[in-house]
């Protein structure tokens, strides 16, 4: 059984990734942390809980990071993508239950030193929490199984940033949490907008799910309304990217997903701040910033259908 924590910006892109953890098999969700991004870390603290109260995911929720620990690209949260509540403005009742009162970061070292080489971390947001558990506990390398983390992009087929023409939001979020994360030695897997973007869901893939998934069924349904009317705006098209589902769909069938793998370094400041580059030759280059630097894995290709099907069948 893998143990996972979900560290999440929880928004609409982001529960749907944690009902795919959590209907699949052979998972356990030690934990799910939240920070900010996609809406307030009170909104996503409080997504976080309505989303497991009412499926039932056996996991607690630790409130993590309010904003980055370094400069970032632009503070406020994207309503316009998420929905002032980050869930598509649907509407629901305040979750019984609440979060812990120990920070996402504490709950990281905790697990991991709890089961040391097991834990899994699947990082779907800024990496605020995942940088303040390693200085809180240096040796996070050693003890966590690996990070799977949504963010970056690395400019394959054409593909650009989405907050600036060579940025991803969750990189430029907090891109100085994100360079210390990729140089850290920690077992690190990256799937960014190469892959996403490739991975394109549309309103019958929705319909499906609707049909054929219960109750998370209508649920995506619901918070995807918002979704898909603002990638509509931008797009002309009722379809988006599958994001954070596409992290998870990686942890589950690395297979689907094509690597590349090289010291990877996340620009902190400038106009290119957020950019993610990955070193493949590191000898051969006039700058030092990548020699010394441990190796990251970087998807750059997919196969898509194969990832869709897995996704339906899931849940
Ligand atoms: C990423 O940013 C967030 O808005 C999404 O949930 C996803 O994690 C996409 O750039
Ligand atoms: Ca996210």
């Amino acid at each position: 059984m893998r143990r996972v924590i979900f560290d999440t910006d929880i928004g609409i892109d982001d529960a749907m990734a944690l009902l795919f953890l959590h209907y699949a098999p052979g998972l356990r969700i030690e934990a799910i942390t939240t920070v900010s991004g996609n809406a307030s870390i009170a909104n996503t603290t409080r997504n976080a809980c309505y989303v497991r109260e009412r499926f039932g995911i056996d996991a607690r929720v630790f409130r993590g990071a309010s904003g980055p620990i370094g400069p970032a690209l632009g503070n406020g949260h994207p309503d316009f993508v998420h929905g002032k509540n980050g869930l598509g403005d649907i509407e629901f009742s305040t979750p019984l239950q609440e979060a812990e009162l120990q920070s996402a970061a504490e709950a990281i070292v905790e697990l991991a030193e709890a089961y040391p080489g097991e834990i899994t971390v699947v990082a779907v947001g800024r990496l605020s929490n995942v940088a303040k558990a390693l200085d809180l506990c240096p040796r996070l390398p050693d003890l966590l199984k690996e990070v799977v983390i949504m963010g970056g992009v690395f400019m394959r087929r054409g593909h650009q940033g989405n907050v600036s023409p060579v940025a991803e939001a969750n990189m430029a979020g907090d891109p100085t949490a994100a360079d210390q994360v990729l140089g850290s030695g920690l077992e690190v897997t990256v799937v960014g907008l190469d892959v996403t973007e490739e991975t394109v869901m549309d309103e019958a893939f929705v319909e499906a799910l609707r049909t054929q998934a219960g109750d998370a069924g209508s649920f995506i349904h619901d918070i995807t309304r918002f979704y898909f009317d603002f990638y509509e705006s931008i797009n002309a098209e009722r379809s988006c990217p599958i994001h954070d589902s596409s992290a998870v769909a990686y942890l589950l069938a690395p297979e689907h997903y094509h690597v590349e793998e090289g010291p990877t370094r996340v620009v902190c400041e400038g106009v290119a701040m957020g950019q993610t580059i990955l070193g493949l030759h590191p000898e051969r280059y006039e700058s030092d910033a990548w020699l010394g630097r441990p190796s990251c894995r970087i998807c750059t290709a997919v196969d898509a259908d194969a990832v869709k099907k897995l996704y339906l069948e899931t849940l």
